[in-house]
Parts: structure tokens; sequence; C-alpha cells
């Protein structure tokens, strides 16, 4: 062989042995630690990874693993596998297959919840995508946040139910993830109930089973499925008999997803609302497992929910609520099987919102609403947030009954009062606001009187916190037109987190929410604009981190 084709060959075999071993690998890990941590660079494309222990697959998801320098680290928990070998294939470069290892520790861990773009008084996850709240449920002293979480990248994949607990709906502790995507598809949103009476026959010892309801969302289908738990949600056995509901045939679509399931006193049933085609769907079941087709509300995308409420707090006088993802609601009433509409709809918070959903067991009658809260935190190893949890009530207004939405009194332990005016001009307003513009997190609750002006507002750097005209009857842009329809004033109670802005009007009958996104040239900080309008109120409120 001459040198050249010596060359040549030794050239192919070394380029072929490259592509080897560039282009999928594994490695074996025998686990004694906490985590694994894991490098991601979004200059990769996702390639699939497999976990596989005692020769099983135990989870298939897609990841972006940085071959070389990664943008941030996230983290598998383990520490039930100690003892075992963890074999992890990968389909993509397996350069970075090396740089996964094991520690007590994920990286990062001593500095989260300090990080400069955290949130400091609404949930985040440590690490990845969180969307939808799901299995909001009260059980023994614990408010459980399930929710939609992608543990492998900060943005939308590979759907895990996520999970937090929380004493106080305001201090949370995040737990290991509570369901794991299988052959069935991704873990896509639903809810959670308690089944006391056994009627699924999972129940163990008295112990009541805690029983989610969630949809698989495969690649040709979308299913419903059950898990139960016997750990407080710790961990969750999946139904053999899954699905459940499997209604693609029925309808020919796509989209049949986000089972909400809540018990039917009065006729002693499970009710599941369950968004499919246009709407909403009603299934009975006496068992969980057994679900029979009722009726369907149009109308309706995603994130179904539906609960009774009194009007002003009377028993007696009640309506059901009827929402999807996006915040419109009808009012109605509902016999266990048919939801009839009766006004609606109409629009209670808008924004940043989507997919809020209700806690379920809550035995003091207080309807709590948690949604998914839009927004992003620049440079941040997380994405999305849970926005601030609100009591949900049924009040009389001059256009009949209508949902309001309050921050739970819950959250006032965390404000303390800095200071209070009264009666001020907006120059003034300006001035003594200058001092706050750029905390990171703050709540001013304000009453502006328009007195000759027909449009007011409040700006932060720029951007509207409150854009009122009185003439069009709006409201950042929604319609809204006081109770007393000659009043001049308009009040508002405003939460302003790191990357968020929450704004309550006149005792929540709008709901606003969005990012916090100051125009960088403008140098105003808080202003107060409209002409010769009055500051009848102000206060302002420091407050304290959720996670200290
Ligand atoms: C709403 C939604 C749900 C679905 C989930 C998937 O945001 O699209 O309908 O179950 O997100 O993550």
């Amino acid at each position: 062989m001459n040198l050249n084709l010596k060359k040549a060959f030794t050239g192919t075999i070394l380029f072929l042995f490259a592509c080897l071993s560039v282009f999928a690998g594994e490695i074996k890990l025998k686990i004694n630690k906490k985590y694994l941590n894991i490098p991601i660079s979004h200059k990769e494309e996702r390639q699939k990874m497999t976990f596989q222990t005692d020769g099983k697959d135990d989870l298939s998801v897609v990841v972006r693993l940085a071959s070389d320098e990664p943008d941030y680290w996230i983290f598998k928990e383990v520490s039930n596998l100690k003892g075992k070998t963890l074999k992890i294939s990968y389909e993509g470069n397996e350069a970075g297959l090396s740089k996964i290892y094991q520690d007590d520790h994920f990286v990062g861990q001593d500095k989260v919840y300090k990080e400069s773009n955290r949130p400091q008084f609404h949930f985040t996850t440590q690490r990845g995508w969180i969307n939808d709240p799901n299995g909001l449920i009260f059980y023994e002293g614990e408010y459980h946040l399930f929710y939609q979480h992608n543990p492998y990248e900060k943005e939308w994949e590979n759907m895990h139910w996520g999970h937090a607990v929380s004493k106080d709906l305001i201090h949370w502790e995040e737990l290991p993830d509570a369901l794991y995507p299988d052959q069935l598809g991704g873990m896509f949103s639903g809810s959670a109930v308690i089944d006391y009476q056994n009627t699924a026959g999972f129940n163990e010892n008295g112990t009541p089973a805690m029983i989610a309801a969630y949809t698989a969302a495969g690649p040709e289908k979308q299913m419903q499925c059950i898990a139960y738990s016997l750990d407080n949600g710790r961990t969750f056995t999946k139904y053999q008999g899954n699905p459940v509901i499997d209604s693609k045939a029925k309808w020919n679509s796509q989209d049949t997803r986000d089972p909400k399931v809540f018990w039917y006193e009065k006729e002693n049933h499970w009710v599941m609302v369950l968004n499919e085609r246009d709407g909403h769907s009603i299934y009975n079941s006496t068992d969980l497992k057994d679900w029979e087709y009722q009726s369907h509300t149009t109308g309706f995308w995603e994130c179904p929910e539906l609960f009774e409420l009194p009007i002003d707090g009377n028993k007696d006088n009640t309506l059901w609520v009827m929402y999807g993802a996006s915040g419109t609601y009808m009012l109605g009433n509902f016999d266990g099987k048919i939801f009839t509409p009766k006004s609606g709809k109409y629009q209670y918070t808008s924004g940043s919102i989507y997919a809020a959903q209700t806690y379920t067991n809550m035995d003091n009658g207080r309807r709590v609403q948690i949604g998914w809260g839009r927004i992003s935190h620049p440079e941040m190893p997380f994405n999305g947030m849970m926005l601030l949890p609100t009591e949900l009530s049924l009040r009389n207004t001059k256009s009949g009954p209508r949902l309001f939405s309050e921050p739970v009194s819950e959250v006032e332990q965390l404000f303390s009062p800095i200071n209070q005016w009264t009666n001020l001009t907006s120059e003034k307003a300006n001035e003594l606001l200058n001092e706050f513009s750029n905390a990171g997190s703050l709540r001013i609750k304000t009453t502006i009187k328009l007195s000759h002006a027909t449009s007011a507002g409040l700006n932060l750097f720029g951007q509207h916190l409150i854009d009122y005209d009185l003439n069009f009857n709006k409201l950042n842009g929604e319609f809204y037109s006081p109770n007393d329809p000659t009043s001049m004033e308009i009040s508002a109670d405003i939460f302003i987190d790191k990357t968020s802005i929450e704004i309550f009007v006149d005792n929540g009958a709008l709901y606003f929410s969005m990012s916090r996104s100051a125009d960088k040239k403008n140098q105003e900080g808080f202003h107060f604009w409209g002409n010769n309008i009055t500051i009848k109120n102000l206060e302002v409120f420091d407050v304290k981190s959720i996670w200290e």
C-alpha cells in the first residue's frame, strides 16, 4: 500500500470510529448518590435518552446533552436507585455522556432560590420548565401542587408531573416528580381526588388512595388514565387497566385532555369534566375506572373546571362556574350530568395567566385557584411560574352575579407596611414612589380619583400597570364597567415580584398578570398619569421572601 493510500485508509477508519463514538453511546453508573447532574446546551438538538435499571427501560426522554460548555445543568433524583446499576443510552453526540456525574448535591443547589431573577414570593421549579398546575388537592394538612414539568430543560417537552407541597399555600417545598412519561405518552394535565369510600379499590389498611386523573399524550392520541398514591402523593402506581377513557375513535379528535374529576355528593358518583373537540364533556363513574359520557358544552379550550359557589356567601343561592384555560367562564346549573349555562361567557382575568385550576377537598367551602404564569426569567435555568393563589367568589353586581378573584388571605403574612399617604397629586405620588421603582419585590395599593380626566393610570418604567379609559370603559384593554357606573375611582392592589406583576382591580373584579418588562430607555420609574387626578390612597409594603 502506498503512503497516500495508507493515509486515506487510516483516515477512513478514524472517521468511521469517530462517527460511531460521536453518535449514540451509553454509560453505566452504579448509583450511590442522590442526584445525577446532566449538562444541557441549547446549541444541541434534542435526542433520545433512555434510562435503564435491572435490564428494563425506566424512562425515555429527549435531552439537549451538552457536548462542550453547558448553558446550565439539570438534575435527576436517583436516590431510589441506590445500589443499582443505571444504564444511560443517548442517541445524540455522546461526548456529553461522560460529563454526567452523580453527587449528593445538584449543580447550583447552594444558590437555589437566591438566583438573580428568581421570583421571591411565587412558586417556581428549581430546574426546568413548568406550565399548568395539576392535581391541586388539600389532604392531611398539605396543599399539593402538582404541575406540568420538563425537568430536562427550560422549554416545553417530556411532560412529567412535578410536585411541591405547602402547609399554607405560600411556602412551598419541591419534591421529586410524581408522574413520569410512559409507553402511552407524556403526562399531560389533570386533577386529583381522595377516594374515601374506596370506590376504585386501591385503598389499603384504611388509608384512602389519592388518585390522579391525567392525560397520557401519545403521538397518535390522548387518553385519560388514573394512578394512585398511598403515601400522600410522594409516589404513584399507575392503574394496569389504563387508559380509562380513549375517546379518539368516538370523536376522531386528537385533542381529548385535562380531566378534572370531583365527587358529586348528591348522587354519589364521580364527575369528570374533559376537554374534547370544541368544549367540555361530562362523564360519570362510580369507580373512577368505567366512565360514561353524559353531555357536552361547547366554547372552551383545554383545562376544564366546574364548581359550585354561593352568591354573596349565601349557601341557598348558588351557581356553577365552568371555565377553560383562558380565563373566560359561564355561570349555570349542574345536575351531575348536564351543565346548563345561564349566562356568560365573561372574563375575570387576563394577561399571562393560563390553565388555572382550583383546589379539591378543602372542607371549609373555600375555592382557591392557582394559575400558570406564562412568564420567563432571563438567564435562569428554569422557566414559567405559578401565580399567587387566589380565592374565587361569586358576588352580585349591577349586571348580575360575577366571579371575583382575590389573593388568599394567607399572603398577608408576607407584607409589612412601609408607608401610607392620602390625597396626593400625581406629581407628589410619583416623587414619593421614586425610591421604590427598582425594588426587587414590592406591593402597592392605590385608589385613583379621575375627576376631570377620562383616562388615567400608573406606569412602571413605561410599562402600563393600570391603564383605565373611562370613556371607552376599558381597563388594561378589557371591557370594564365599575359596579357604580358613575364612579370616578379605580382601586388596585399591585404585587410586583422579580419578573412578574399581578394587579387586582376593585377588590378582585378584574385580575391581571404580566411579565415585568421595563422599557430600558424610560427613566420615570413609578409614574401616575392623567389630567388633574387625585391619588386618594397610596400604600407601599415590604415583601418577605417565601424561600427564607
Ligand atoms: C395547557 C396544556 C394542556 C395540556 C398541557 C400539556 O397549557 O396544553 O391542555 O394537558 O398543557 O403540557
